[in-house]
C-alpha cells in the first residue's frame, strides 16, 4: 500500500494535462446538475463516472485533481463551505480510489486490448473505495452536525443510494476504456445517454412530487372538516409504513402505502359535516352516513391512477378481523393486507391525539389498546410488527391542539377511528 502511496504522489509527474482538464470539465458539468432521488434532499451526481474514469486514465494525483473541480460546480444552493467540503471529499476519494486500484494492480494510462479483462477487479476495488470514502465522510458530517443519529441510522434508502453511485461508478470504466482510440469522444458516448436518463428521471421526481401535492391538497380538505386532525393523516400515513418495512414489503409496496394512509379518510368529505359534529347518539341514517366513508373516499380518489393498491386500503380501513366492520364485513385474511396495515395505525394515532371531548391517551395506553383488540379487531401479527417498530423507531405524539380564540373551527364530537371509545348509535347503544 505504502508503495502504492508513492506511486499516486509520484504520478503528478508526467500527467497528461488534456485528459485532465476534459475529465474536471466533465466533472463539474455532472456535479452542476445532479439527479434528485426523491421528495427529500437527496441527489447522486454523474460526476462518480467521470471521476472513477480518471482513476485509470490519470492515476490517484489526477483523480484527486478531477474531484476537487466539484469546488466550481455551477449550483446556487450550496455555500462556499459546503463546495470546498465537497472538492476535498471527492479529491480524497479519487485519491485513496486511485491508490487501491495501483495497489490491487491496475495500471494508469489509457486502457488497450491486453488491459482486459485485468483492470475490472483493480477498478471494481477503486469503485467500492471511492463510494465507500464519500459515505464515510458524508457520515462524519451529518452525526457531527447531529443532523443524523450515530445509532438507528435509516439504512435501507442509504443502501439504495449506495447501489445508484456504484453503478455510476462503473460507467467510468466506459469512459476510460474507448479513450485510447477516439479520446475525450467516448466521455460523450457514455455521458449523452446517461445525461438523457437523468432527465427522463427527474421527470419521474417531478411526478412524484406532483403527486404528493395532489395527495396533500386532499388530506387538507379532509382535516378541515374537524380541526383536532390536524396532521392526522401524515401520522397514520407514517405509522402505515413503518408496519409495511416492519413487516418485509419492498419499497415501492411501502410507498404505495404511504399514499393509502394519506388518503385513507378521504371519503370524509362525502359525509355531511353536521353527522360528523353531532355530539349526542347518531341515528341509523347518520351512522350508515359514517359507515358509506370508505367506500365514498373510493369513488373519489378512484380515478388517480398511481394509487393502485392503496384505493383496497382505503375502501376496507375499517375492516375487522373478526368479520364485524364496514364496509363489506370481511374478516380475517379477506381484508386487503393494506388496510390491516392502516387499521392498526389509524387506530392508534386517533386513540394517542387530543380530540374536542377527550384529552389523548399514552402511548403506553395506546398499546395495550391494540393488543386487547388483536385478533378481534387488528391483525396480531400487523399489531406486534408496530410495537416493534414503535421502540425502535419512536413515535410523536402531536402537541394539544388549541383552537385559536374567537374563531369558529369545525371539530366532530365522535371519532370513528378510535376503537376504545366506540361511536354512540340511537338504537343498539355503542358501536
Ligand atoms: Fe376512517
Amino acid at each position: 500500500m505504502l508503495a502504492a502511496f508513492s506511486i499516486g504522489l509520484s504520478s503528478f509527474h508526467g500527467i497528461d494535462w488534456t485528459t485532465l482538464a476534459v475529465l474536471a470539465l466533465l466533472s463539474v458539468i455532472c456535479e452542476s446538475a445532479p439527479a434528485p432521488l426523491d421528495s427529500k434532499n437527496a441527489r447522486v451526481s454523474l460526476s462518480y463516472s467521470a471521476g472513477l474514469a480518471s482513476v485509470i486514465l490519470l492515476g490517484p494525483a489526477g483523480a484527486a485533481m478531477v474531484g476537487a473541480s466539484a469546488i466550481f460546480a455551477g449550483r446556487r444552493d450550496i455555500g462556499l463551505v459546503k463546495r470546498l467540503f465537497n472538492g476535498a471529499q471527492f479529491a480524497l476519494a479519487g485519491y485513496l480510489a486511485g491508490v487501491v486500484y495501483i495497489a490491487a494492480g491496475g495500471e494508469t494510462g489509457k486502457p488497450t486490448n491486453g488491459s482486459f479483462p485485468g483492470i475490472i477487479t483493480p477498478y471494481v476495488g477503486a469503485v467500492v473505495t471511492y463510494v465507500a470514502v464519500n459515505f464515510a465522510l458524508v457520515a462524519v458530517v451529518l452525526v457531527l452536525t447531529k443532523l443524523a443519529p450515530l445509532w438507528g441510522f435509516q439504512w435501507r434508502p442509504i443502501g439504495s443510494l449506495a447501489a445508484g453511485q456504484l453503478a455510476y461508478g462503473m460507467f467510468g470504466l466506459l469512459i476510460a476504456a474507448p479513450w485510447g482510440l477516439i479520446g475525450p469522444f467516448s466521455a460523450v458516448l457514455v455521458l449523452l445517454p446517461m445525461l438523457l436518463a437523468r432527465w427522463a428521471f427527474e421527470q419521474t421526481s417531478a411526478q412524484k412530487r406532483a403527486h404528493a401535492a395532489t395527495i396533500a391538497a386532499l388530506c387538507q380538505a379532509v382535516e378541515t372538516k374537524d380541526y383536532y386532525t390536524r396532521g392526522h393523516s401524515e401520522r397514520v400515513s407514517r405509522g402505515s409504513a413503518m408496519i409495511a418495512q416492519a413487516i418485509g414489503m419492498p419499497p415501492s409496496r411501502v410507498g404505495a402505502i404511504r399514499y393509502a394512509g394519506m388518503l385513507h379518510d378521504v371519503g370524509k368529505l362525502g359525509v355531511p359535516t353536521k353527522v360528523l359534529q353531532k355530539a349526542g347518539d347518531l341515528t341509523e341514517e347518520e351512522f350508515a352516513a359514517i359507515q358509506l366513508h370508505p367506500m365514498r373516499g373510493l369513488e373519489i380518489v378512484r380515478e388517480i391512477g398511481f394509487l393502485d393498491e392503496a384505493l383496497a386500503g382505503i375502501m376496507h380501513h375499517h375492516e375487522r378481523m373478526d368479520g364485524t366492520g364496514y364496509p363489506m364485513g370481511l374478516a380475517g385474511g379477506e381484508i386487503p393486507e393494506f388496510a390491516r396495515v392502516i387499521s392498526v395505525a389509524d387506530a392508534f394515532d386517533s386513540m394517542t391525539s387530543n380530540r374536542s371531548y377527550r384529552a389523548a391517551r399514552s402511548l403506553e395506553e395506546g398499546i395495550s389498546e391494540l393488543r386487547r383488540c388483536a385478533g378481534t379487531h387488528f391483525d396480531p401479527a400487523l399489531v406486534e410488527a408496530f410495537i416493534a417498530a414503535l421502540e425502535s423507531e419512536g413515535w410523536t405524539q402531536p402537541e394539544p391542539v388549541c383552537p385559536p380564540e374567537g374563531e369558529e373551527i369545525e371539530t366532530t364530537q365522535q371519532d370513528h377511528d378510535d376503537p376504545s371509545t366506540p361511536l354512540r348509535v340511537a338504537s343498539e347503544g355503542v358501536r
